[in-house]
């Protein structure tokens, strides 16, 4: 592969200062970082360049109207040390959905795997070698116009960085069943990966924290009947042995990690439904003792066992982790798929492939 990118590699890498055994989520990053710019309708100036800060100006589009989307992926490594990287074709895609849905230009796909490709191929000696961790990757692409007004930018932004993380939740997790405030409404942006659907969710999950609870389980605008996700993923249920996962409808994000462990319960032969749920549908599996398992998936959190679940005047208590069989095993297989400890039967997992000019 040739590479049309201009590199400018980072001479002072920190590395040496990262403890690989104690990686907390999201406060670490690795050396470089991918930029490119739009102008004039098109996509160029494909650079890689040291890590650090952007400079922006201050009536940048993105900071005033919210224009600006982004992605989470991962790298691991192999059990034999290859850099590998899962599904990128499908974020690539996935960006581009987001990009059509907040009225910003979509970038070109192949250049966005190329860019993945690269920029992990040189910083691969950050992808942490424990099961279970990885190099996160974080595309965002945000627009930089310069001028107040309301309207799609002339300019934006994209860039790839990427740290090495530990697992976003070390411990079950409880949830609140919102009954006020909503994530996102069909039409609404809550089907793209939009900067604004988590700053609107800030404030309820701090309200659940204040509960003594971890997140927000988000039920539809319209009725707060439904099941949604829970923002920082999607949501599965399993009730008299059935895994349940909400229909997307345009409200919900449509998760690689949640089409991924679909795949793979189809494979074993785990019944199956992706439909729309209830609330009261758990509430009263939980009280007929049917509720065995809840549980999230997503890129950040891969599958994070859910112990509580509150709403209104009832809390539901899940088993203990050890106990919730489905959500282990998914974990288990998707970290084992990852490591190609597993086989990958999906092709899913594809080997990083650095450009000659970066080989580190
Ligand atoms: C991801 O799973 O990659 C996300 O973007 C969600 C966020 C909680 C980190």
């Amino acid at each position: 592969m040739d590479t049309k990118f201009k590199i400018t590699k980072n001479e002072n890498s920190k590395i040496s200062e990262v403890d690989f055994d104690n990686i907390p989520f999201g406060k670490i990053f690795s050396d470089h970082m991918f930029t490119a710019d739009y102008k004039d309708g098109e996509w160029g100036n494909f650079q890689i360049v040291p890590f650090g800060p952007i400079q922006i100006h201050p009536a940048c589009l993105a900071l005033h109207y919210g224009q600006s989307i982004f992605e989470g992926m991962k790298a691991t490594k192999s059990y034999s040390g290859d850099p590998l990287l899962f599904r990128p074709e499908m974020h690539a895609t996935r960006i581009n959905a987001s990009a059509r849905r907040m009225a910003m230009p979509e970038f070109p796909e192949d250049v966005f795997v190329e860019a993945i490709h690269a920029i992990v191929g040189l910083d691969q000696k950050w992808i942490p070698p424990a099961e279970g961790s990885a190099l996160y990757i974080r595309p965002f692409m945000f627009a930089n116009g310069e001028y107040i007004g309301v309207g799609p930018s002339d300019t934006y932004k994209f860039v790839i960085f990427t740290g090495p993380v530990g697992p976003y939740y070390p411990k079950p997790i409880g949830l609140v069943a919102e009954e006020f405030y909503v994530r996102a409404a069909v039409g609404g942006t809550g089907e793209a990966k939009a900067c604004g659907n988590y700053a609107g969710s800030l404030l309820p999950t701090e309200l659940a924290k204040q509960k003594g609870y971890d997140q927000v389980l988000w039920l539809d605008g319209k009725e707060y009947k439904y099941v949604q996700e829970a923002g920082t993923m999607n949501l599965f249920f399993v009730i008299d042995d059935v895994v349940i996962t909400p229909a997307t409808d345009g409200a919900i994000l449509k998760g690689i990690t949640r089409d991924s462990l679909l795949a793979i319960l189809d494979s074993f032969g785990y019944k199956i439904e992706v439909r729309p749920i209830t609330i009261d549908e758990i509430v009263k599996a939980s009280k007929n003792g049917l509720l065995q398992e809840a549980f999230g998936a997503g890129t950040a959190v891969v599958v994070a066992n859910i112990d509580r679940i509150k709403y209104k005047d009832n809390v539901l208590k899940l088993p203990v982790p050890e106990k919730q069989k489905v959500a282990n095993f998914l974990r288990n297989e998707i970290n084992g798929i990852r490591s190609q400890k597993k086989a990958d039967e999906f092709d899913w997992i594809v080997p990083v492939k650095a450009p000659e000019a970066i080989k580190a």
